[in-house]
């Protein structure tokens, strides 16, 4: 194996090699890969562990390895988390039989951000006894408009009371290279998932867990072992190459590059907001507009933008959301014009704010119950009173309006008419 021996259409088969002698083995490494993952281990000051299915095999690690340390302890097997995650942490609940609470979120305007999420658990903690204090706090941070949690505050929250801080940071791998670090393990995270092919310059599908040398070390220990009861037994070596490959870049001039271009992303988004139009999220990597402050849906402005070359990471009826990296200057330059040259809308039906969930919807049966019921597709529009089987969500972004086991309310079937979901799929009755 593999069966085009090297040879083939792409041109790459040739670096497309499995465990031959030599070539290590990801989940029992003892060579080359053991040596590239201790270099990015320095780089990042943590237990770094490759992944090449990206940062849902981290989080899936990082739950299993969350439900060990709770049976380890005898704690309650649970995880507190806002609810605005990507869908393979629900998976992961599912598979791991793990439970979950959600926070209370705030009105933040579209359920891609958890708003404060620090005052919703400092919240939570006041009303929890001690005995029923779940094992861990889940966060997403950076979100997918850009916006970050305070990360510092909600590990020693955590760490208080004996629980984990697990973060997923899958928007975040370069805050790591800031002149001053913002990564998530350096503010006091115990876990965090990162995507290494969405803001560095790995091949789609890098990823990394890592692990802070001050958590429990059964979780750095078991690391490999979690991360291989989720993956494939053949991780692709294309992508492990352009890990190993990005550690020189990390530790070449990658910090200065990164420097240069956030002055320069600083200045479009100085420029843009002087113009009047709204910017979102504190993420210095993220250009997030707010689209119907100049009277347009974030559609309308990523199909503007789409004509000029510009292809949007992400955009709603609300939002666009940029991801650029040091190698796209150009594309800044160009998308900074773009919006400058914007002309103001007259704004009728695009004044509406995104509606939202009126409080937590109902649960009726748990994540893993929900996800493993037997699925049927309803139209939205017939869904009210139905149990959501598996998430409800557009993709991107991936993030769930309605989790699974949750019954479709009234003000359910609003918000998800507003981001043109149709159909989802609900427990068959
Ligand atoms: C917030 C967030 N978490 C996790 C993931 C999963 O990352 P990956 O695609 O690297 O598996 C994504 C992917 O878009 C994401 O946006």
């Amino acid at each position: 194996m593999p069966g085009h021996k090297g040879n083939g259409p792409l041109g790459v088969e040739a670096l497309d090699i499995t465990e031959v002698r030599g070539a290590d083995s990801l989940f029992c490494a003892d060579g080359i890969i053991k040596e590239s993952e201790s270099v990015a281990s320095e780089i990042f000051g943590a237990h770094t562990f490759y992944s090449t299915e990206g940062s849902s095999l981290s989080i899936r690690a990082m739950v299993y390895l969350t439900a060990l340390y709770a049976r380890a302890l005898g704690r309650v097997p649970k995880i507190v988390s806002a609810r605005n995650c990507h869908r393979s942490f629900l998976s992961a609940l599912a598979l791991v039989d793990l439970e979950v609470e959600w926070l209370d979120s705030a009105d933040e305007g579209s359920y891609l951000t958890a708003g404060d999420v620090r005052g919703a658990f400092a919240d939570y903690l006041g009303r929890t006894p001690t005995e029923c204090l779940p094992i861990a706090l889940y966060v997403t941070s950076p979100d997918y408009l850009g916006n970050m949690q305070d990360i510092g505050a909600l590990a020693a929250l955590c760490h208080e009371r004996g629980m984990l801080l697990l973060v997923d940071n899958a928007h975040g791998a370069y805050l790591k290279l800031l002149e001053k670090s913002l990564h998530p393990i350096d503010l006091g995270a115990d876990m965090c998932a990162d995507s290494a092919h969405k803001t560095l310059e790995a091949l789609t599908g890098a990823g990394y867990l890592h692990i802070s040398k001050n958590a429990p070390v059964m979780l750095a220990e078991n690391a490999k072992r979690a991360m291989s009861v989720f993956a494939s037994t053949s991780p692709s070596y294309l992508i492990l190459a352009s890990l190993d490959l990005l550690n020189e870049k990390l530790l070449g001039s990658y910090r200065d590059e990164l420097r240069d271009f956030i002055i320069k992303l600083d200045i479009c988004k100085e420029m843009i907001t002087n113009k009047g139009v709204k910017l979102v999220g504190d993420e210095p990597m993220k250009i997030t507009v707010y689209a119907k402050s100049m009277g347009y849906s974030g559609n309308m402005l990523a199909d503007v933008l789409r004509e000029r070359g510009i292809e949007c990471e992400f955009s709603d009826e609300d939002f666009v959301t940029l991801m650029p990296t040091p190698s796209s200057r150009a594309d800044i330059t160009v998308a900074t014009e773009v919006i400058l040259g914007l002309k103001p809308r007259a704004r009728k039906n695009s004044e509406a704010s995104a509606p939202v969930l009126k409080g937590k919807p109902e649960r009726v049966m748990s994540v893993r119950e929900a996800i493993l019921s037997v699925p049927e597709r309803v139209p939205v529009k017939q869904a009210l009173g139905r149990v959501v089987c598996d998430t409800a969500l557009a993709c991107p972004p991936a993030v769930p309006i309605l989790m699974p086991g949750e019954r479709v309310g009234y003000d359910a079937v609003a918000v998800l008419e507003y981001y043109g979901i149709d159909s989802l799929l609900a427990v068959r009755e």
